[in-house]
């Protein structure tokens, strides 16, 4: 189990999280679904360590790699999809995984030149290519469309543990979620 306990985060005046206390199983898909701004994102943040919580334990993650898909696709403008997706693994891997989300006629498009849908797969493919134990998607299907999205899913169906946030409760049929966070 992945225990957070007793969880406060704050920013300024505004009080994220309280005292909040959940536990993550070790294995499977989970969805975490709530209102925007209430803090989903954050949470997502705490678990990997960007936001450093005001109080609280994050326990049983030990040396667990971490794949994170950001909200914003966050590329290397400069490089094209296959160069982003190869800065973390090898190139025969950068390739499949990218062909596996259709972005075989962009390998090499520069990422900043790409559509919002495309860049979000090349973001996608980034995450998988690396050799993760936990994968942490933030709305992972933004301006996918639903050829695109059901390959999407697919992978995160492959993953050890995918703890997806997402606001489309139709997403949790898709991805055969084993948990559902409600925040
Ligand atoms: N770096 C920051 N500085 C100040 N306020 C922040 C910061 N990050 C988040 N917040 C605030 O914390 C709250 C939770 O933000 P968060 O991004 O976690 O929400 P969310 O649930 O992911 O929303 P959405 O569904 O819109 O993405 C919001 O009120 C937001 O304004
Ligand atoms: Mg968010």
């Amino acid at each position: 189990m992945i225990d957070i306990t007793n969880l406060s985060v704050r920013f300024g005046e505004k009080q994220v999280f309280d005292n909040y206390s959940i536990s993550l199983p070790d294995e499977g898909v989970i969805l975490i679904s709530g209102e925007s701004g209430i803090g989903k994102t954050t949470l997502l943040r705490v678990l990997c360590g960007l936001q450093k919580p005001d109080q609280g334990r994050i326990e049983g993650l030990g040396n667990r790699r971490i794949s994170f898909v950001f909200q914003e696709p966050r590329l290397l403008d400069h490089l094209t999809a296959f160069e982003n997706v190869a800065l973390v693994s090898d190139r025969i891997t950068a390739e499949r995984i990218l062909r596996e989300l259709n972005m075989q006629n962009e390998l090499n498009s520069k990422a900043g030149k790409l559509s919002g849908g495309q860049k979000q797969r090349v973001s996608l493919a980034r995450a998988f290519a690396y050799s993760n134990d936990i994968v942490l998607l933030d709305e992972p299907f933004n301006g996918l469309d639903a050829q695109n999205k059901e390959k999407a899913a697919s992978m995160i169906r492959t993953a050890r543990l995918a703890v997806v946030v997402s606001h489309d409760p139709d997403d949790a049929e898709l991805l055969s979620v084993d948990e559902k966070i409600q925040l």
